[in-house]
């Protein structure tokens, strides 16, 4: 399909730290037109927007009245869910980036756009660079039988490793099915110096303030090492990932989950 007409966009969850992000590139983003800000917080209450955009508190009237091609979430699993059949029966294609869905919500989800004749995108990572970390580990991983995965966020992430160190160690996986070779102490003063170990290779995580998100894989052979990092400052990195994702939904059919399958990795 080709889209002469400007990509219309709601953004669901749009008071938040990331839909605020989302607001301000859709809004600036050339070929969108910014349609509908949802929210379920009252107007009364709300901390004014980054953008001038309707501002509905009910998805299904913010949907009927904005007859957006797209809307993009990022909100919490329990609000998006239900949305995303609002969504659909408004003839609006779902881009989802909150986290925390069930398998069974994702087939759902996918039948929903199936039912619709409609394409929707689940991606847990928008950013480019970490899909493409994820990628380029894989590439590398048959040459090397050692690794190690260390991952660095801010202070108040109340899970370790992340998602991504998790999806990053199992695509490295899938290239090496055989466990890497890992060192294991045989005397350790300090327990748990060594790290998480998956299929041989150890991931470490470290917290403290003034980070966002960090990911860093390292192989190592006879003579050398290879290190893959990828940093992250701001949620702006998130957006051309957003940005990819609100233009190829338009072409899909049912649900893709993850940015790589619309990246052509
Ligand atoms: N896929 C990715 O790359 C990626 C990146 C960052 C965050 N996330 C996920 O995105 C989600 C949002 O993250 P955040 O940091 O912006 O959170 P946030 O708490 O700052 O924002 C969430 C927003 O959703 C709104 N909301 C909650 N319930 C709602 C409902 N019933 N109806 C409408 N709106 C509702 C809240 O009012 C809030 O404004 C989380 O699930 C997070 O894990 C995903």
């Amino acid at each position: 399909m080709t889209n002469a007409q400007p990509i219309k966009v709601a953004v669901h969850g749009a008071a938040g730290r990331v839909g605020r992000e989302v607001l301000r590139a859709i809004d600036m983003a050339p070929n969108m037109s910014l349609v509908a800000a949802i929210d379920r917080i009252p107007q009364n209450d709300l901390e004014p927007l980054p953008v001038s955009v309707p501002y509905y508190t009910d998805a299904r009237i913010g949907y009927t009245a904005a007859k957006a091609d797209v809307v993009v979430d990022f909100s919490i699993a329990a609000a998006s869910f239900p949305m995303v059949s609002l969504a659909l029966e408004a003839g609006t294609r779902p881009v989802i980036g909150t986290t925390g869905f069930t398998e069974e919500q994702i087939a759902y989800i996918d039948a929903k756009c199936q039912e619709h004749n409609l394409g929707g995108l689940l991606a847990p990572n928008f950013t480019i660079g970490a899909v493409l970390l994820g990628t380029l580990a894989a590439m590398a991983a048959p040459y090397f039988e050692y690794v190690d995965i260390y991952e660095e966020h801010h202070e108040m992430k109340v899970d370790a490793p992340s998602g991504t160190a998790i999806g990053i160690a199992k695509s490295i996986a899938e290239a090496h099915p055989e466990a890497f070779e890992h060192n294991s102490p045989t005397r350790e003063p300090i327990a748990g110096t060594r790290g998480g170990i998956y299929n041989g290779m150890s991931i470490h995580s470290s917290r403290m303030p003034g980070r966002m998100a960090h990911h860093q894989v390292t192989f190592g052979g006879p003579g050398q090492t290879l290190t893959l990092r990828h940093d992250t400052n701001n949620r702006e990195c998130y957006m051309p990932g957003v940005l990819l994702a609100v233009r190829k939904v338009m072409d899909l059919q049912g649900l893709t989950v993850g940015l790589d399958k619309l990246m052509g990795l």
